[in-house]
């Protein structure tokens, strides 16, 4: 089947209550987690679909599986305005910043890494690995000015989120980048929690731009890319490497280890063929609506969010300027749960629960959101 019939077409700019029949999610709930998870569409669905009768009717495709992975990173590459031969398949964000540092050496004067607050869990756990080899972490506020500070000759890889997980803060990244380049430190953005919802150029925010399917991509787990700034892949020669690295995969030569000449070196082992049948599907469907009017729609439902919030005096973590808006709540489990029992699906994290808009949410679904919380004013700070 081709890709095309996979993925109905959706005329662009089809947002909300034009393009949440594909998500069977809405029949029962008010779904406002894409931060977590996106929501599954037919298209996704109907892709694993067609991995799984393709199994059944043919074994192993192996020929066609390559073919989907150089779908996916051509879908990536669009997405982020950058060449497919600059695009890693990964796994996870994990597996492509483990990968990245293993390219790197904190030896000498440059071993320092500069992270902030906002990095979700895996940056920070990743940088602080490389003390083993020689590197130095150094804690910053999360804005520009505590970046500037902290930037300078001793910095070998400066790392900022793009939308922080935590207080839903969106980074302003190409002028952390410009630090870092005048400092002639790599950059890496972290866009999982953007990439998808608010536009992003690779080549503009970061000398390395990673993220995954999970969220603002509505696909599933097992699917991350890694986009590398043109040229930059001829100076990094990762140790953290596998057989889909190699110059030519259909090789199969153990003499020696040969990086392919382009960021596919930071391809490892088997590609996770059923997660790329998704991610191609969510992709897709995500690059058919175009991230632009998604923005577009995804600011017009914030903007409403913020109003409601302010009239019920409860309180926000930061000024919502993406699709993720953090509340401060005195009982954020509690909080997600009493919207749970409503047929509300959030989450949350350190205190504060999690409203996160997408393509397919409504002013209805702010409108539930802002009644349930009025319902439960107890549990807003
Ligand atoms: C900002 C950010 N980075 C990374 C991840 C996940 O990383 P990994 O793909 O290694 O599980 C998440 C998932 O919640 C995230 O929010």
């Amino acid at each position: 089947m081709s890709e095309t019939s996979l993925t109905p077409t959706v005329p662009s700019g089809q947002v909300g209550a034009a393009v949440r029949g594909r998500f069977p999610v809405f029949r029962d709930k008010v779904y406002v987690n894409s931060c977590s998870q996106g929501a599954l569409s037919d298209a996704v669905r109907a892709a694993y679909a067609e991995y799984l009768d393709g199994w059944d009717e043919n074994g192993a495709e192996w020929e066609h599986w390559v073919e989907r992975s150089e779908a996916a990173r051509a879908a990536f590459a669009g997405l982020l305005g950058a060449a497919p031969d600059d695009v890693a398949i990964q796994t996870s964000v994990s597996a492509a910043v483990s990968g990245l540092v293993s390219s790197l050496q904190f030896r000498g004067e440059r071993n320092r890494i500069v992270i902030s607050g906002n990095e979700f869990p895996t940056i920070g756990q990743i940088a602080h690995a490389q003390e083993l080899r020689g590197a130095e972490v150094v804690h910053v506020q999360p804005d520009p000015e505590a970046y500037a500070a902290a930037i300078d000759e001793r910095t070998a890889l400066v790392c900022s989120t793009f939308v922080s997980y935590r207080t839903g803060a969106v980074h302003e990244v190409e002028a952390i980048y410009g630090l870092a380049r005048e400092h002639g430190a790599l950059m890496l953005v972290d866009g999982y929690q953007g990439i998808g919802a608010l536009p992003l150029e690779a080549a503009k925010a970061g000398d390395v731009v990673v993220g995954g399917t999970v969220k603002y991509l509505l696909a599933s787990a097992g699917l991350a890319f890694m986009a590398l700034r043109p040229g930059l892949v001829e100076e990094l020669v990762p140790v953290q490497t596998g057989w889909f690295a190699d110059e030519n995969v259909f090789d199969m030569q153990i003499e020696r280890y040969r990086p392919h000449r382009s960021a596919r070196r930071f391809d490892a082992g088997t590609p996770p063929v059923p997660n790329i049948y998704a991610g191609v599907a969510g992709v897709g469907l995500i690059r058919e609506v175009g991230v632009e009017a998604i923005q577009e729609h995804v600011r017009g439902l914030v903007a409403r969010l913020a109003a409601g919030l302010d009239e019920l005096g409860a309180k926000v973590a930061t000024p919502p300027l993406g699709p993720l808006v953090c509340v401060r709540s005195t009982d954020s489990p509690a909080l997600v749960a009493a919207l749970a029992a409503d047929d509300i699906v959030t989450s949350e994290r350190d205190s504060n629960l999690r409203v996160s808009l997408h393509l397919y949410n409504t002013e209805d679904d702010i409108d539930a959101v802002l009644a349930a919380l009025a319902r439960n004013r107890r549990l807003i700070l």
